[in-house]
């Protein structure tokens, strides 16, 4: 298996730089998600932020995928592809999913926002699903495990009544938009690699109301949605594991 990265501090100063970046990129769009919008809308304005700031939109062209960020509404889990035809309307959830390249250095990060009123079960779910990604991180510590973050995940979310989706994971980031580990938001305790200080990855629970199985569209070959169509909900932050814990690279003060 491929190695973890360490990262060197200057590594580190760039990957802070872009993660800051993709988060500064989530909290300008928010002004422009309103009903009526299109994904297609919405990415345009994301690209143009991004140039402008120095910086390159990291899922152009990556695999062949053709836009600037993710946009997944409802029951899409990941990796909704922005177009003019789809438009978020009065009641939707949707994900933002922004990944940025500046200097050559990663930063992923995704949040959930509410388009107008939303159901109180939609709320709840974005709410156990935000809490998820805070009990993942919380585990985030030299010399535990890396499968300690998707069990806090995963009992909480069952508990809670809802499932977590397998089918896709966290990731190490921030030299390549992928690296190694995968972050398992399922997985048992104490399993997989040890944390290490310098070691930069996300972490992205996708949490469904129904059932946790996906199905990838079958003509764009990646939106990728809940097999009973039941909503989903994801958060994403680029993570440095410090001497202490860690440090949440696309946190910013709002
Ligand atoms: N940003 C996504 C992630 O969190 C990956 C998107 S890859 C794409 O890992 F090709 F679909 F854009
Ligand atoms: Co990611
Ligand atoms: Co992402």
């Amino acid at each position: 298996m491929e190695e973890i990265i360490i990262k060197t501090p200057e590594q580190i100063e760039g990957i802070r730089q872009s993660s800051k970046l993709a988060a500064k990129t989530l909290a300008y769009i928010a002004d422009f998600v309103e009903p009526g919008v299109s994904t297609d809308f919405l990415d345009q304005k994301i690209e143009n932020f991004i140039i402008e700031h120095g910086a390159v939109p990291a899922t152009k062209g990556y695999s062949g995928y053709p836009k600037s960020s993710c946009i997944s509404p409802n029951e899409v889990v990941c990796h909704g592809i922005p177009s003019s035809d789809i438009i978020l309307n009065e009641g939707d959830i949707a994900n933002i999913d922004i990944t940025t390249i500046l200097n050559g250095y990663y930063g992923d990060t995704s949040k959930m926002f509410a388009i107008g009123e939303i159901s109180s079960q939609a709320k709840e779910l974005v709410e156990i699903t935000k809490h998820c990604l805070d009990l993942g991180i919380e585990q985030v510590k030299p010399g535990n495990n890396f499968g300690n973050i998707g069990f806090a995940i995963n009992r909480y979310a069952k508990a809670k009544g809802f499932s977590v989706v397998y089918e896709f994971c966290g990731h190490g980031v921030g030299l390549q938009f992928h690296e190694a580990p995968q972050v398992d938001h399922t997985a048992r305790r104490n399993s997989g690699e040890i944390m290490k200080p310098g070691m930069i990855f996300t972490i992205e629970p996708m949490i469904n109301q129904g059932r946790p199985s996906t199905v990838v569209d079958r003509e764009d070959g990646w939106t990728a949605r809940t097999i009973d169509k039941k909503l989903s909900a994801q958060f994403e932050h680029t993570i440095l594991v410090i001497n202490d814990g860690n440090e949440v690279l696309t946190e910013i003060e709002e």
